[in-house]
């Protein structure tokens, strides 16, 4: 079991008396991350690279939360991670990236179901005489299946870009399989992992993946978002800065970037190891064997959270779930979307705001997937969006707010 008292202790934001329960929007900063943000601030606030101790220092913390940040989701090289200041920038420089090296009738296969961010950047590559095809999802099960995807991709396949967790539905997506069949035909993929990553641990090397994205403005940072590149791809592709600059990762970031919040983010691990820790943790000390541990109670933790949600919206029957109605870990996360027989979303959510639950309405940018459902007119869906320092006692105050609002 999760100690919540400790574990909400490390987030400031929570001391407040509304219920936040729009996590998947942006959750909480961890206190140890705030923390080592001022740290640099105050004792390392200058440029890298510099002979001076100041300097050198500030390079030490840099370093440092690189080679956590890259333990962190089993990258072998922290060359490998590239930083910018969102998922959707960092997929339009690789997307540019890709532009510059594809050739006339190459083919690009992106999904209708997935935030904007990893869909906008790919389908502009049509109008540079590349092929884009949409891999959709299948409307009765609400799931991209993989015969769909072996029927799309051919010889010429080149990128397939996909989410590992949908910001709507909820779902997860068999990463490490839909890779294995995108290599299967020559092509790399591109995995968004915005909406996984406060819930799940990325492993890279096990899933293959050619590219992952998320941001950490929704895994309890600051809003600033990390590339993972294999590293022989970053090399081979011709980068996005001056000329002179050829070595991944700097060659895919122009101008200075954020020291202050890759010295801060190095942090964040240390908050999944330590928790383990705190509950329990009496393996060797392998800091990758400590964040599966944590990991494996977070993910119980939010499928109580999940059970308790989707049996209240199951007992109604003016209201359909929008996403897989199990709340088996295995399937989903905490991100539960809903609508309800002829009643705007938007409607809903302001008289949650009444009872202070912040929940959210919307298409969350996932705009194709709203579209294609025909949710639209609705004003798309209504989304409860949890995470593990989420209780139990705030899903009955949800309750009572939804009680009067539906
Ligand atoms: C699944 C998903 N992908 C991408 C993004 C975009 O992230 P960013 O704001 O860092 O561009 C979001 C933001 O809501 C998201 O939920």
């Amino acid at each position: 079991m999760l100690n919540l008292n400790y574990i909400r202790s490390q987030f400031p934001g929570l001391e407040t008396d509304w219920v936040l329960l729009d996590n998947a929007g942006g959750s909480q900063i961890a206190k140890p991350v705030v923390d080592r943000i001022n740290e640099h601030f105050y004792t390392s606030n200058v440029q890298l690279d510099g002979s001076y101790p100041h300097s050198v220092l500030a390079k030490e913390r840099h370093d440092e939360a690189h080679r956590k940040l890259a333990e962190w989701i089993n990258a072998s090289d922290p060359r490998e991670l590239v930083m910018g200041s969102s998922t959707s920038l960092l997929v339009r420089i690789l997307a540019d990236n890709f532009r510059r090296i594809l050739r006339d009738g190459d083919e690009i296969i992106v999904t209708n179901c997935d935030h904007e961010a990893n869909i906008g950047a790919w389908r502009d590559l049509g109008n540079y005489g590349f092929i884009v095809k949409e891999w959709q999802l299948n409307p009765d099960t609400l799931r991209l299946e993989s015969k769909d995807l072996e029927e799309l991709l051919t010889e010429k396949t080149k990128m397939v870009a996909f989410t590992a967790a949908s910001n709507v539905l909820g779902m997860l997506n068999p990463v490490k399989e839909f890779t294995r069949i995108a290599h299967k035909y020559g092509a790399m993929v591109c995995v968004d992992a915005v909406a996984y990553t406060p819930h799940r641990l990325v492993n890279v090397k096990d899933t293959d993946v050619d590219f992952i994205v998320f941001s950490f403005y929704k895994t309890y940072g600051p809003h600033y978002a990390m590339m993972y590149g294999k590293l022989n791809i970053l090399e081979l592709l011709p980068g996005f800065n001056h000329f002179f600059i050829k070595d991944p990762p700097y060659k895919f970031q122009p101008g200075n970037y954020n020291f202050e919040f890759c010295h801060g983010l190095g942090a964040l691990p240390d908050y999944f190891a330590d928790m383990a820790e705190k509950h329990g943790y009496n393996g060797e000390d392998n800091r990758r064997d400590k964040f599966r541990y944590i990991y494996s109670l977070i993910a119980k933790h939010e499928e109580k959270l999940s059970k308790k949600v989707l049996d209240y919206l199951n007992t109604r029957n003016d209201i359909k779930i929008i996403g897989p109605t199990e709340y088996s870990s295995d399937i989903r996360v905490p991100t539960i979307s809903f609508v309800q027989k002829n009643r705007d979303s938007r409607e809903i959510t302001l008289k949650t705001d009444e009872h202070k639950v912040a929940i959210r309405w919307g298409h969350f940018y996932a705009y194709r997937l709203i579209q294609d459902l025909g949710l639209a007119k609705q004003n798309g869906v209504v989304r409860i969006s949890m995470v593990h320092y989420n209780t139990l006692e705030e899903v009955e105050r949800l309750f009572r707010a939804l009680d009067h609002a539906l």
